[in-house]
């Protein structure tokens, strides 16, 4: 099945920060981006979803390709997300150009970063 992309306006967060939401006809996520005047340009990933019946089928692999280029839309130079450091979703985000950037000592999740080249589209 083909994914058609929507998303919706953008939510303006009382914290500072832009929250915008994509919805496919099969999956999610949602980016997360620092309003100009914080001086950051990274963006955030989190909730990215694809509906259990249509997994393993290169939705995630599209939907986190479709994440990056809306960062660099959004002129970002890098995108961070948490995870479960030890979860096979971690070794997808490595294999996909994520290192890790924090690790927590108790805790069970692990940051991730990517930084985004400008050059691709
Ligand atoms: C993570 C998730 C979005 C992946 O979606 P998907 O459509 O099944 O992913 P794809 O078919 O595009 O596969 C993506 C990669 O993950 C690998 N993969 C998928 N499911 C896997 C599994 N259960 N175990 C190990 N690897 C798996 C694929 O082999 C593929 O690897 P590749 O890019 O090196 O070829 C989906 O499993 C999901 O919604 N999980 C629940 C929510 C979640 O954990 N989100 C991530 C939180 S950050």
């Amino acid at each position: 099945m083909k994914q058609e992309m929507m998303h919706l306006p953008i939510v303006n967060r009382t914290d500072g920060y832009l929250d915008l939401f994509y919805y496919s006809n099969i999956g999610m996520y949602r980016l997360t981006l620092c309003e100009p005047r914080y001086k950051s340009n990274a963006a955030w990933l989190s909730t990215l979803i694809v509906t259990e019946d249509h997994r393993h089928e290169g939705h995630g692999n599209e939907l986190l390709a479709h994440a990056e280029r809306e960062a660099r839309r959004w002129n970002c130079s890098a995108l961070s997300l948490s995870v479960e450091w030890k979860s096979w979703v971690r070794d997808w985000y490595e294999r996909k150009g994520f290192v890790v950037v924090v690790e927590g000592i108790d805790s069970t999740n692990v940051t991730m970063t990517k930084i985004l080249n400008y050059d691709q589209n």
